[in-house]
């Protein structure tokens, strides 16, 4: 948990205590995992993630020269590091830099691999060169870009992979877009550091996911459970956040997954069915806007009532009847390729992966 000790002492006893409340809330999830002694450990890759990109020593030669190459990279890397970065991220990337001491967030502990380690080479380049603001955090620190070129970027992000504890694993790093696609919401909220880097489980935030037919969208009360402290001044996103609070009114998130007036749709037989998330979602812990690869698609919603049935894209008929017929069949296991997908503990106990389901398919049971 030490990973949340950077904000300060008392953001880590919040979060601590959110952590408790969702674990006493999942006596069977906890069991499960409190023998794990690092909670970051419990992040599974999911689904098929992309080649993470090679160090920058790829581009030589391959054979004996490219291992002396790369510890020329790091060596390079290295010297950056001490020249731009050690003043407020300290000499051992601790984020105890003397530069640091007195800003309202506290430079990141790079040494943290369960924050750093989800996250991309092309995610934390951005962060230096374009400063951090560009990916929501704070502006506390400046953009690289006139001083440091993107070779130099990629070399000193090499060197920072090393200092990472537990160590740095290219293929488990997030598949995070270049660009960034979905809506624009009001408030840049970023799934990739909440869970993807910061690991807050999915039902923290959308609890109703388990016990009711919506998911739900955290009320600002909830978020200030965590900000009222964590980064609290120096980031302008949390700013807008805090106004919200001030003025007593919700956040006009726009909704991006919704069915049509006339379907029911009810997250909890799903989730106690041991389905995932991101079985339906995608990898929302990989997206900075969640976006949808669906769309309503009339086509396939009549090939269906015809009972031709096609995969349908998520979200049209065609998609949850297929589902249905398959899990009939055979089982959740048929369409979830990633049971221990990321954020998904606590599954619940009546996930059994193998058992055929009885998923309606009368047009009733969702259309009413
Ligand atoms: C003026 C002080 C300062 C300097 C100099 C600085 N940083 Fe930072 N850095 C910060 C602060 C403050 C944050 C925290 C931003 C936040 O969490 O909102 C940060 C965050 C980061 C992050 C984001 C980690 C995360 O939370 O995902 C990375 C990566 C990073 N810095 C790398 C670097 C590198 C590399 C350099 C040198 C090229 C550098 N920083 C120089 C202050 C600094
Ligand atoms: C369990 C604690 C927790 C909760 C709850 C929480 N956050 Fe955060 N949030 C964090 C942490 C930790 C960071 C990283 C702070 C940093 O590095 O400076 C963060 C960063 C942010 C940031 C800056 C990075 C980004 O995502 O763009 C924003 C904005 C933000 N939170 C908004 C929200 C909103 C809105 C909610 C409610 C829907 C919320 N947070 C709920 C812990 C939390
Ligand atoms: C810290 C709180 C927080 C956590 C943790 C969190 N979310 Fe969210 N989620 C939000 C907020 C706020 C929104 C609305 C803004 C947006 O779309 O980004 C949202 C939106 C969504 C949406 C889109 C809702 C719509 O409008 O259709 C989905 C789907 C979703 N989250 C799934 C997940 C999954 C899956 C996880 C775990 C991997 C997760 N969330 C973790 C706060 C959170
Ligand atoms: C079987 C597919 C499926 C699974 C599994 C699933 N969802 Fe959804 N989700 C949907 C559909 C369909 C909608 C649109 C529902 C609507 O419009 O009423 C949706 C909507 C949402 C929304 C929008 C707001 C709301 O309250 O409905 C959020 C947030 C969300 N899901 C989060 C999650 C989270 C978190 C999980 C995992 C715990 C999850 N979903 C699992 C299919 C799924
Ligand atoms: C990825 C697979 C999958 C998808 C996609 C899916 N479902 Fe389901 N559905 C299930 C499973 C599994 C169950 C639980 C069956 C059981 O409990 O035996 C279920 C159950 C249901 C139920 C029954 C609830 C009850 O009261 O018993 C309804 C209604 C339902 N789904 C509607 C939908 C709708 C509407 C969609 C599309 C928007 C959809 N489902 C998409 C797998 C899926
Ligand atoms: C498992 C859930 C499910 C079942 C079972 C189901 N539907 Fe649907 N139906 C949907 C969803 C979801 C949509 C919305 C699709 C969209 O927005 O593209 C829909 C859309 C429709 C539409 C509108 C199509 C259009 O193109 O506008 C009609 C008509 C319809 N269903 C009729 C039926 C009939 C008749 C049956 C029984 C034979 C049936 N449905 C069974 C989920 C279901």
């Amino acid at each position: 948990m030490d990973r949340f000790l950077r904000p300060s002492g008392a953001a880590y006893f919040v979060v601590a205590a959110v952590f408790i409340g969702v674990l006493a809330g999942f006596p069977s999830w906890a069991a499960k995992n409190s023998a794990k002694a690092n909670p970051g450990a419990t992040q599974v890759a999911v689904a098929a993630v992309p080649a993470a990109p090679k160090p920058p020593a790829a581009d030589q030669p391959a054979g004996a020269n490219s291992a002396t190459a790369h510890k020329e990279t790091l060596a390079r890397g290295k010297q950056m590091y001490a020249q731009y970065c050690a003043s407020c991220h300290g000499d051992a990337g601790k984020g105890d830099g003397p530069g640091g001491a007195n800003l309202a967030v506290k430079p990141q502990d790079l040494s943290v691999g369960a924050v750093m380690n989800p996250l991309p080479d092309q995610f934390l380049h951005r962060i230096i060169a374009d400063g951090p603001q560009s990916v929501g955090l704070s502006a506390l620190m400046p953009p690289f870009r006139p001083q440091l070129g993107d070779r130099q970027i990629s070399e000193i992000i090499a060197y920072i992979r090393t200092l990472a504890q537990p160590a740095y694993d290219p293929t488990k790093v997030l598949p995070v877009t270049a660009t960034r696609e979905g809506l624009v919401q009001p408030i840049f909220f970023s799934h990739v550091i909440h869970t993807g880097s910061y690991q807050i489980a999915c039902q923290y935030c959308h609890a109703g996911a388990r016990r009711s037919s919506d998911a739900g969208i955290p009320s600002v009360e909830k978020c200030m459970g965590c900000h009222k402290i964590v980064a609290a001044q120096g980031n302008e996103q949390v700013q807008k956040l805090h106004a919200y609070w001030n003025k007593q009114e919700p956040i006009p998130w726009l909704r991006v997954f919704r069915v049509p007036e006339y379907v029911q749709f009810p997250h909890k037989n799903h989730i106690q069915a041991g389905l995932v998330c991101q079985t339906c979602h995608g990898r929302i812990e990989a997206m900075e806007q969640v976006h949808a690869t669906t769309g309503q698609n009339h086509l396939n919603d009549l090939m269906n009532l015809a009972a031709m049935p096609v995969p349908g894209p998520k979200l049209t008929m065609g998609w949850c009847v297929e589902c249905h017929r398959a899990v009939n069949e055979k089982g959740v296991q048929a369409v979830q390729p990633t049971p221990d997908a990321w954020g998904t503990a606590p599954r619940p106990a009546t996930a059994d992966d193998t058992k055929k389901r009885k998923a309606p398919l009368e047009c009733v049971a969702c259309h009413h």
